[in-house]
C-alpha cells in the first residue's frame, strides 16, 4: 500500500509530434523521463539508468525498441527488463536488479500521456464525446508554458469571476461582476458546475487533477457577445474550451489548449483560435505572481467567498483528500 499522488493520474506529457523514433527528454512531476516511438508503441521511461546514473537522453540510442544507454550499452526493453550487457563474459547473467523504470503511455487526443503509477481513475474522456461526433470539430491551439503550479493554473481556468477584470473586452461575463449563486456537484471524475450569464451557459466540467473544460452554449444570442463566439451566434450554439494542464513540476506548468465548436464548421479554425495568445496572456501576467505558488489546501488558508469560490473550495478538498487517500499499487 502506498500514498496515493498526482503520479497515480494521467498527464499529458507531449503533443503527438514531439515524440519521434528518435529518444527524447521531457519532465513531469519533477521526473525526467525519455520518451520515444516504436511501431504503434510510445515507450516512456525514468531518463536514468541504474548502472551508473547516466541520463539515456545524453546520447542513447533505440535498438530494436530497446533504449540504450549511451555510458557502457545496457539495453532495456520495453517492459524495463535488461537485455544486453555488452562487458559481461559470455554465460554471465544479467542481474535481476537491472531495469529501466517503464511508465504507461498512452496516446490520444493528438498527445502522448504518462501515468507514473498504477492510474486511480480511468483515462481522461472529452465533454460531449467531442473527438468522435460528426457534428462537432475540436482543434489544437497550442501549449502554453507558464512559471506557476498546475494547481493554480486549474483555479484560474475554473474561475469565472476574474473575467470583468482580467478578460474586459474578451470575455465578461454579460450581466456582469456580481456572482449569483450555483450549484457545485462531484462527479466519479471531478467537479461540474454552471453559470448562466444570461447569454452563455459555461458548463464547467473537472478531471482531476488538472483538465479543465469550459463548456459555453449560447443560450440567448442577443445576450452579448465573447471573443470565441463566431459572428452569428444562435441558440444552442457550444464553443468548448479545453484547459489541459501538465504538472511539469512543482512552479512550472505546461497548458495544452483546445477548441471545440458544434456550430460555424465552414469557417476558418483561425476564427476561434486567434484570440488565445492575448487572453492568455492576461491571465498568465497575474497567476504567475500568486503566493505560495502551490495552493493551500487547507480550507482556513486564503479567503474564500461562498459564490465566486464555491467551485475552487470543493477542488481544494479534492487535493486535500488526495494527500490522505492510499491506494493499493502493484
Ligand atoms: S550508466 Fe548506463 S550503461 Fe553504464
Ligand atoms: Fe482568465
Amino acid at each position: 500500500m502506498t500514498k496515493l499522488s498526482l503520479r497515480h493520474y494521467w498527464h499529458p506529457l507531449a503533443t503527438s509530434n514531439e515524440v519521434s523514433e528518435a529518444p527524447a527528454r521531457f519532465f513531469m512531476l519533477g521526473e525526467q523521463l525519455v520518451a520515444y516511438r516504436w511501431g504503434d508503441e510510445v515507450r516512456i521511461f525514468k531518463d536514468l539508468c541504474i548502472h551508473r546514473g547516466a541520463a539515456f537522453t545524453a546520447g542513447g540510442t533505440v535498438r530494436d525498441g530497446n533504449i540504450v544507454c549511451p555510458y557502457h550499452g545496457w539495453a532495456y526493453d520495453g517492459s524495463g527488463a535488461c537485455v544486453h550487457i555488452p562487458s559481461l563474459q559470455p554465460g554471465q547473467p544479467i542481474p535481476e536488479k537491472a531495469r529501466a523504470t517503464a511508465y504507461q503511455a498512452r496516446e490520444a487526443y493528438g498527445l502522448v500521456w504518462v501515468c507514473l503509477a498504477a492510474p486511480a481513475m480511468p483515462f481522461p474522456v472529452w465533454p460531449d464525446d467531442a473527438w468522435n461526433r460528426d457534428d462537432y470539430r475540436v482543434v489544437f491551439v497550442k501549449a502554453y508554458d507558464w512559471k506557476a503550479s498546475a494547481g493554480r493554473v486549474v483555479e484560474n481556468a475554473m474561475d469565472m469571476s476574474h473575467f470583468n477584470f482580467v478578460h474586459t473586452g474578451y470575455t465578461e461575463l454579460a450581466d456582469g461582476p456580481v456572482i449569483k449563486p450555483y450549484e457545485v456537484t462531484r462527479t466519479e471524475r471531478g467537479l461540474n458546475y454552471a453559470y448562466d450569464d444570461g447569454h452563455l451557459l459555461r458548463d464547467y466540467v473537472v478531471e482531476f487533477p488538472f483538465l479543465v473544460h469550459d463548456r459555453k452554449s449560447v443560450v440567448n444570442a442577443a445576450g452579448g457577445k465573447t471573443w470565441s463566439d463566431g459572428d452569428n451566434a444562435k441558440s444552442g450554439d457550444v464553443t468548448l474550451l479545453s484547459f489541459l494542464a501538465a504538472p511539469i513540476d512543482e512552479v512550472r506548468t505546461r497548458i495544452y489548449v483546445f477548441v471545440g465548436r458544434n456550430h460555424s464548421l465552414d469557417r476558418e479554425d483561425s476564427a476561434f483560435t486567434a484570440g488565445f495568445d492575448i487572453v492568455m496572456e492576461q491571465d498568465q501576467r497575474i497567476v504567475e505572481t500568486q503566493r505560495p505558488e502551490q495552493i493551500p489546501t487547507a480550507i482556513s488558508e486564503e479567503l474564500h467567498l461562498r459564490f465566486p469560490d464555491a467551485g475552487a473550495v470543493q477542488y481544494r478538498r479534492m487535493l486535500r483528500d488526495l494527500d490522505k487517500a492510499e491506494a493499493f499499487v502493484p
